[in-house]
């Protein structure tokens, strides 16, 4: 093997002396559009800077805020996190993120738990561990620790993409990656539901319908037919240890445009097409022309490399791909809209089926799959700073609550959830796919050189997700513009690595 230390000394001067790999023939790429400055886009900027180097120009489109579905809403002088609010504590790339830009965690406080079937509470969670254990046991047998176990083997798997991240290698796919984490039946499980595996694993009907529903209803706004991998992805949102960041989530993905240099261009983008431009040197080239408005009205740039890093649904991005042979397939699989409602007020627990004065000090309350239901969720939430003087809440008995539902709340059903109230705020989300399974996943690789970040949130949307498929493609990018195809798509990658050391 060539050393790659002598090559890149070689290619100072002219590369003929012995064989060069690839990257010193090869000019880098000028320019990279990157749209959308989500934590998808945001990361991906961060990534392709840790690849491509200082050289290359990188530009970021974004038509509203930097954070896209990581977003706060102001209520009574207070943030509150609107949009994606907890990380799991094995969230690798979010957790790096979070140190490397020196911002803080910040883990919510202990809440109780009760689930609510439109009757009455079928499950209400103890401030006693063990009054907890004796109910889970009692009610549900041992599906609590299956399900336990059940999600550890899912984080498991999910983890070995960071291992294969930082040796470089990269996936033409989200099934591949999939495929990559663990084997055919876990790719296969964007296929199924997760009433059907949950099933298959042996749960009991009862556990999925009053416990994994309701988990699935406050993190997706839908019930278990959602696909078996987002499906596992919510139950691990029960693990113990989220947190979420102190002044809000989206100061990472400022954060990381900062630290990735990217030229944040505020506007939005309506096509992408394929040019070929003349070489100075002879020849021609192909880029891409990226027609974008901002408020000097309409503009165009080109580009070596797209990255998309928005959903393609209409209603979303909009996004044309003109003068494509073949086209490049447009998505109209539709996004589920979810509504999420701060309200600062005090709870109308009879009206939740506990009859005043509950019993119950409960601040999080799920929901069964009950169609009646006008909400999916309540949960007490606490501002994004972290306030010094803990007494000022404790006062007035008050709380802020916010209420997942599938349309904005009327003031009529406001009443009936509250007692009283006196600020409320909403916020309407397209917040996550509509998930339908069985569906084939949208590509990676929409072009040549243009890629689609959010396709995996087809297997599960969350912002980890998010930022494992931005460094997916940072690295399927580069090692497709150098011609490394060795770094793409390899089976039995551990064993590769274990001889690379
Ligand atoms: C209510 C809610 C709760 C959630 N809870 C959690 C949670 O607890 N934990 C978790 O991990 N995840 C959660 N999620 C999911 C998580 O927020 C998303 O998966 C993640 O933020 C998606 O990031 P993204 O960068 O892929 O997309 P986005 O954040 O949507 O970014 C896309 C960006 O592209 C911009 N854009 C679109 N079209 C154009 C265009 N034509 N030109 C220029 N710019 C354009 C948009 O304005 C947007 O800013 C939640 C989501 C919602 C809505
Ligand atoms: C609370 O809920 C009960 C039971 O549904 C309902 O009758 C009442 O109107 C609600 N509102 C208040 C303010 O108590
Ligand atoms: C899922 O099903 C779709 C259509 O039924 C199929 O095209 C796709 O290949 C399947 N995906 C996996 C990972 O098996
Ligand atoms: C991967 O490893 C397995 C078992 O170690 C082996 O049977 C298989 O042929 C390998 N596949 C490739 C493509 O090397």
């Amino acid at each position: 093997m060539h050393g790659s230390a002598g090559c890149l000394i070689a290619a100072l001067f002219v590369c003929t002396l012995h064989v060069c790999t690839a990257e010193e023939l090869i000019n880098p790429p000028n320019k990279i559009a990157i749209v959308g400055a989500g934590i998808g886009g945001t990361s991906a900027a961060y990534f392709l800077r840790q690849k491509f180097g200082k050289h290359v120009k990188i530009d970021l489109y974004e038509k509203g805020e930097v954070g896209g579905r990581l977003a706060t809403v102001e209520m009574e002088g207070n943030l509150y996190e609107a949009g994606g609010s907890l990380i799991h504590p094995l969230n690798i790339h979010m957790k790096t993120f979070v140190k490397e830009l020196g911002l803080s965690p910040k883990t919510p406080s202990g809440d109780l738990l009760g689930i609510y079937n439109g009757e009455e509470f079928v499950f209400q969670e103890s401030e006693w561990f063990l009054i907890n254990v004796i109910k889970m046991l009692w009610n549900y047998g041992l599906n609590f620790l299956r399900m336990y176990m059940f999600v550890e083997d899912m984080l498991d798997k999910f983890m070995r993409i960071y291992r294969y991240q930082t040796f470089d290698y990269s996936f033409s796919s989200t099934e591949s990656i999939l495929h990559a984490m663990g084997g055919k039946e876990f790719s296969e499980s964007v296929n199924k539901t997760i009433d059907e595996v949950m099933q298959k694993a042996g749960f009991s009907q009862r556990f999925i319908d009053e416990i994994v529903a309701p988990a699935m209803r406050t993190n997706y706004g839908q019930g278990v037919k959602i696909n078996g991998f987002v499906g596992a992805v919510s139950l691990a949102g029960t693990d113990s240890g989220l947190w979420s960041v102190e002044g809000g989530n989206k100061l990472v993905c400022t954060g990381l445009l900062y630290a990735s240099k990217a030229n944040l261009i505020q506007g939005t983008v309506n096509s992408v097409q394929e040019k070929t431009r003349p070489l100075k040197s002879g020849g021609t080239t192909k880029l891409y022309e990226v027609n974008f408005e901002t408020s000097n009205g309409g503009q165009l740039e080109m580009y070596d490399i797209v990255i998309i890093a928005t959903p393609l649904n209409s209603g979303f991005s909009d996004i044309k791909f003109l003068a494509f042979d073949p086209p490049i397939e447009t998505f109209t699989k539709p996004y589920q809209q979810t509504v999420a409602t701060f309200v600062h007020g005090q709870l109308n627990y009879s009206f939740i089926g506990c009859p005043e004065p509950c019993p119950y000090e409960l601040s999080e309350i799920l929901t069964t799959d009950n169609p009646n239901l006008f909400f999916s969720s309540i949960g007490a939430v606490s501002p994004v700073k972290t306030k010094q003087d803990v007494d000022s809440s404790r006062s007035s008995g008050l709380k802020v609550w916010k209420v997942f539902s599938p349309e904005p709340l009327t003031s009529d059903q406001l009443h009936l959830l509250f007692k009283s109230y006196h600020a409320v705020i909403s916020k309407t989300w397209l917040a996550y796919p509509h998930y339908d399974p069985p569906k084939k996943l949208p590509p990676i690789i929409l072009h040549d050189r243009i890629y689609y970040i959010n396709s995996i949130e087809w297997a599960a949307s969350a912002m980890e997700v998010s930022a494992v498929s931005a460094k997916n493609v940072a690295l399927l990018s580069y090692h497709r513009w150098y011609g490394k195809m060795e770094k793409i798509d390899q089976e039995n990658i551990s064993e590769k690595i274990k001889s690379e050391l």
